[in-house]
């Protein structure tokens, strides 16, 4: 097959304001769109489209952008099912439970960890993520980090080296050293399989200095920046991202207002992960306050055992809207595009011609329904791989 043709799209996402209405959705109505060899070949009112060898019509139902999940931990082993039912009964979240999770994937083979990404990159895909990031993080060794990193390389380009999760037992009494070993060894073992290096710089985990060196160091090898911070408090994480020119900052949960116009004059993306806050009953981030003040804002899963064991991108979208009072379209934006930025891609995110036809088609005649009917699994197909790399 050299090209498909799809019909019947009662509205079109396209996130390309030159398309369509001229809002950030670029939305279209009544239209088609053109697939040729995985890529967008032509978008556009219904009534203009052009021939194709084959055609599909998806029967008056609205079609997106695969949702671009820029934050994952989905190397892990065993269950913090009892962790979670603890903190609904009034227990805070503490980064500590992470150390569970370490000795589970440290004791797990390396077909044992695969079987588990595969299993919840499957469960992304059914609910329209078409990218995905993974980090490593629950290793800390140099060994299980490198393995951790090479299964999660099978599923995605797109892996982080998250050596610098919390400091592991054995180093509990000299986390300077344990920041050599992320830097050193660890590092060089890991390079090869990451594409990204990334600090949860929190209290509890690194702090800005040990940051700032485990940041640096990645650089020199060749990776990209990204930070977990300002996740459980106010802390110096966001303002050292915007400083260094980090792609994207994650969490964002507590802002000053100095932060918020680092992050607007940065350009750096403020990933926002509402599953956490559901999921740890904390206070949410306020979104409202970043879109306004001219902050580009991304929405990604966050899917781990601990702080949020949700896949779902509809959950997220669903959470920013009515939680953290973005509008339907912001939050598909940040879902989709705001994703693609966060990871630095300019051929996922949007469906405009040329880039990859990495589509859902919703059971559903607009976008609005993914927040208006949460819950309900409104995602009917899905077109375009799921991780996948740069192209
Ligand atoms: O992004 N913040 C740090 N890491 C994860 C939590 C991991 C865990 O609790 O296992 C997060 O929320
Ligand atoms: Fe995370």
């Amino acid at each position: 097959m050299s090209s498909l043709l799809l019909t019947g799209i009662r509205q079109l996402v396209t996130n390309d304001p030159t398309l369509g209405d001229g809002s950030p959705l670029g939305l279209l109505h009544d239209a088609a769109l053109v697939v040729e060899h995985g890529r967008v070949a032509w978008a556009g009112p219904a009534a203009d489209a052009p021939d194709s060898d084959q055609a599909r019509d998806v029967g008056g139902r609205a079609v997106i952008p695969g949702f671009v999940d820029s934050h994952s931990h989905l190397v892990f082993a065993g269950d913090r099912s009892e962790e979670f039912a603890a903190r609904m009964a009034g227990q805070r979240y503490e980064a500590g439970g992470i150390r569970t999770t370490v000795a589970a994937t440290r004791a797990a083979s390396d077909e044992a960890l695969a079987v588990g990404v595969a299993r919840h990159v499957e469960e992304m895909r059914r609910q329209g993520t078409t990218t995905v990031e993974i980090k490593s993080g629950y290793g800390l060794t140099r060994l299980d980090e490198a393995r951790s990193l090479a299964v999660a390389r099978q599923f995605t380009e797109e892996t982080t080296f998250l050596g610098a999760h919390v400091v592991p037992p054995e180093y509990a009494d000299d986390s300077a050293g344990y920041v050599d070993l992320v830097t050193g060894p660890m590092l060089e073992a890991c390079a090869p399989f990451a594409r990204w290096i990334d600090v949860f710089c929190e209290r509890g985990a690194f702090d800005a200095d040990q940051a700032r060196a485990i940041l640096g160091a990645g650089s020199a090898v060749g990776l990209g920046g990204r930070l977990h911070a300002n996740q459980l408090g106010h802390g110096p994480g966001v303002r050292l991202a915007c400083e260094l020119g980090l792609v994207a900052v994650d969490h964002c949960t507590y802002l000053s207002g100095e932060d918020v116009e680092a992050l607007r004059d940065s350009g750096t993306v403020a990933t926002l992960l509402p599953g956490v806050e559901f999921s740890t009953r904390s206070p949410y981030p306020d979104a409202r306050a970043l879109v306004d003040a001219g902050v580009t804002v991304a929405l990604a899963s966050d899917c781990n055992p601990g702080s949020c064991y949700t896949s779902s991108m509809p959950l997220c979208v669903a959470l920013a809207v009515r939680e953290m009072h973005l509008t339907p379209a912001e939050a598909l934006w940040s879902a989709t595009a705001g994703g693609a930025l966060a990871l630095g891609r300019d051929d996922v995110g949007r469906l405009s011609p040329g880039v990859r036809a990495d589509l859902v088609v919703l059971d559903a005649p607009s976008y609005v329904h993914l927040a208006y009917r949460p819950g309900v699994p409104l995602v009917l197909d899905v077109l375009g791989p799921t991780g996948g790399g740069p192209s």
